[in-house]
C-alpha cells in the first residue's frame, strides 16, 4: 500500500504513524529519512496538511485521530494525487482502525486466558495441598476433580486415569450400589451427608471420615457431589481413650462407694462367724464347718474388694527413682518357679541405656508386669514366646515396656472393655476380670499410660509408657 502511494505521487519518503498524541509511533516507512514523531505531532496540532517538504495526511475515524501517513514527495501534488491520498486515507483509517481493535482483543483474550489459568492453578494448588482425599462428580457420576492426595497409597489411581470415568470404574472397595445410593441421596436432598468408615486400604485398620458435599453450578439443583475423606484414627484414638478414661474413672468411684458399703457389713459377719465358732466349740461339726466356710468366703469377698479398691483408689505406695528394667526382671524372677510359666520361652530385649529414670513405686510395677504376663500365659494356653522389651519413647521423654504374647489375641468388639472392672472373658474361677483394671489404675498413678494392639489370631501388645522423671527431678 504504502509503495503504491509513493508510486502515485512520486514520494521519496514516506511513514505510516500511529497512536494517540503522547505515543505516535513510526509503524512502516520507505525511504531513508522520516520525521521525528515531535515533528509530525507537531503537523497534526498545527492541523496544517504540509510543512517544510511534508505532506501530512490524516487517518481518522468516527472522528477518532488514528495518526497519520507523511510523506516527502519530490513534486508539487496535482489536485488529482491529493484526491487520492484522500481517499488512501478514507480506505486506509477504517482498517487500521478495525486492525487496532482486534489487536487490544487479541491482548485482552490473551490476559484474560492467563488470568484464568492462574486461578485454576491457584484452585489446584489448594485441592492438592489439602491434607484429605478429595474429588468431585457430576450427575453422571463422572469424576471432574481428583486430588494429589488421591493419587498416592497403595489404592492411589492417577488424576488422567480418573478424570471423566465414572466413579464406580475407579472405586472398587464400595460395591456400586451402595456408592450409587449414598451419591443419589446427596442429589435428591441436597444435604450434607457425613459418616466413618473403616479402611485396610494402607494395609493397616484406619478410620476415615467421609463427607458428600453437595454443590450447585447456579442456583438450580445440585449439579456435583465433593467427596472429602479425613484420615481421623489417631484423632479417634486420642477421643476413644478419653473416653474410655472417663468411664473407668466413673466405675472407680462408684466402685469405690460400694465397696465402702459392703466391707463394713463383711466385717461384721466375719466377726460373728469367728465368734460363734469360739463360743460354740462343742458344736456338731456340719455347725462348724459351715461357719469356717463362711469365713472363708467373707475372706474370698474381701479379697476382691480390696483389689477393687486398687482399682478405684491405688495407693500411691512410695516411690524412688527405678528401672524399669529391674521391674521386668525380679517380675520373672518371681514367675521362675510358676509351674505353667515355665513352659513358655522368654524373649528379653531390654534397653540397657534406660537406668533409674521412672519415679514409681516397684512393687506395683511389678504387680502390673506380673498381671501383664499372666494374662498373655493364660492367652497362649503355655505354649510360645512371650517377649519383653525395653525402649526410649518421645524423644527420651518416655520409658516404653512391651509384653508381646503370641496368644489367642482379643476381638475387636471386647478391646474397649478389656480395663473394666469384672470384665473377664475366662472361665468362672479363672479370673475375676480385675487384673487389668487394676493395671490401668496404677499405671495413670504414675503418670503414664497403657494401651494395646491386638487382633485374633495375632497376639497381643501391651505397651506402658511412662514419663521420664529424673531429670525433671534434677531441676527441682
Ligand atoms: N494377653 C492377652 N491376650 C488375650 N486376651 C487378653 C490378654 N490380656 C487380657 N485379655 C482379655 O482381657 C480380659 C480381662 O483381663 P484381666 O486381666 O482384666 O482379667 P482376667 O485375666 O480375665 O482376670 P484376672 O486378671 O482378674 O484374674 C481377659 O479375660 C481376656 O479376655
Ligand atoms: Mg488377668
Amino acid at each position: 500500500m504504502l509503495e503504491r502511494v509513493a508510486d502515485t505521487v512520486s514520494a521519496s519518503n514516506i511513514s505510516l504513524w500511529l497512536g494517540g498524541e503522547g505515543e505516535l509511533k513510526c509503524e512502516a516507512r520507505i525511504g531513508p529519512t522520516a520525521p521525528t514523531a515531535a515533528q509530525v505531532r507537531a503537523l497534526l496540532t498545527a492541523r496544517t496538511s504540509s510543512a517544510s517538504g511534508l505532506i501530512v495526511v490524516r487517518l481518522d475515524a468516527a472522528h477518532n485521530s488514528l495518526g497519520a501517513l507523511v510523506l516527502m514527495p519530490t513534486i508539487v501534488l496535482t489536485p488529482d494525487q491529493r484526491s487520492f491520498l484522500a481517499t488512501v486515507a478514507d480506505i486506509l483509517a477504517p482498517v487500521l482502525r478495525q486492525a487496532a481493535y482486534a489487536q487490544r482483543l487479541e491482548t485482552e483474550v490473551l490476559e484474560r486466558t492467563k488470568q484464568i489459568d492462574r486461578e485454576r492453578r491457584v484452585t489446584e494448588r489448594i485441592i492438592d495441598s489439602l491434607p484429605v482425599g478429595l474429588y468431585v462428580i457430576d450427575r453422571d457420576y463422572r469424576i471432574s476433580v481428583w486430588n494429589r492426595k488421591r493419587e498416592t497409597g497403595m489404592q492411589g489411581v492417577s488424576r488422567e486415569e480418573a478424570i471423566g470415568r465414572t466413579i464406580f470404574e475407579i472405586l472398587h472397595r464400595q460395591p456400586a450400589t451402595v456408592l450409587r445410593r449414598e451419591f443419589d441421596e446427596v442429589f435428591a436432598t441436597g444435604r450434607l451427608q457425613i459418616f466413618q468408615m473403616e479402611s485396610m486400604a494402607s494395609g493397616e485398620l484406619r478410620t476415615f471420615r467421609i463427607s458428600k458435599i453437595p454443590m450447585r453450578l447456579d442456583d438450580g439443583p445440585v449439579t456435583h457431589v465433593i467427596t472429602v475423606g479425613e484420615d481421623v484414627t489417631e484423632w479417634r484414638s486420642a477421643n476413644d481413650r478419653f473416653s474410655q478414661a472417663e468411664k473407668l474413672a466413673a466405675i472407680g468411684t462408684l466402685a469405690a462407694g460400694i465397696m465402702h458399703e459392703i466391707n463394713n457389713p463383711l466385717a461384721t459377719i466375719a466377726a460373728c462367724a469367728e465368734s460363734l465358732e469360739l463360743s460354740y466349740e462343742n458344736s456338731p461339726p456340719e455347725i462348724l464347718d459351715g461357719l469356717r466356710l463362711i469365713q472363708s468366703e467373707v475372706q474370698r469377698c474381701k479379697g476382691i474388694t480390696d483389689s477393687l479398691l486398687d482399682f478405684s483408689r491405688p495407693k500411691a505406695g512410695a516411690k524412688a527413682l527405678v528401672n524399669v528394667n529391674d521391674a521386668i526382671e525380679r517380675t520373672l524372677y518371681v514367675l521362675k518357679h510358676h509351674t505353667r510359666f515355665k513352659k513358655l520361652g522368654v524373649h528379653l530385649d531390654l534397653d540397657r541405656t534406660i537406668g533409674n529414670v521412672v519415679r514409681a513405686n516397684s512393687e506395683q510395677l511389678m504387680q502390673v508386669f506380673m498381671s501383664l504376663l499372666i494374662n498373655a500365659m493364660d492367652a497362649m494356653q503355655d505354649l510360645g514366646t512371650v517377649t519383653l522389651r525395653t525402649r526410649w519413647g518421645d524423644n527420651l521423654r518416655t520409658v516404653i515396656a512391651e509384653i508381646t504374647d503370641q496368644g489367642e489375641g482379643i476381638r475387636r468388639a471386647d478391646l474397649p472393655k478389656i480395663f473394666e472392672p469384672f470384665f473377664t472373658t475366662k472361665p468362672p474361677g479363672r479370673g475375676t476380670g480385675l487384673g487389668l483394671s487394676i493395671c490401668y489404675a496404677i499405671v495413670a498413678e504414675h503418670d503414664g499410660r497403657i494401651e494395646v494392639d491386638s487382633a485374633p489370631g495375632e497376639g497381643s501388645v501391651f505397651r506402658i509408657i511412662l514419663p521420664r522423671a529424673d531429670e525433671t527431678e534434677e531441676r527441682t
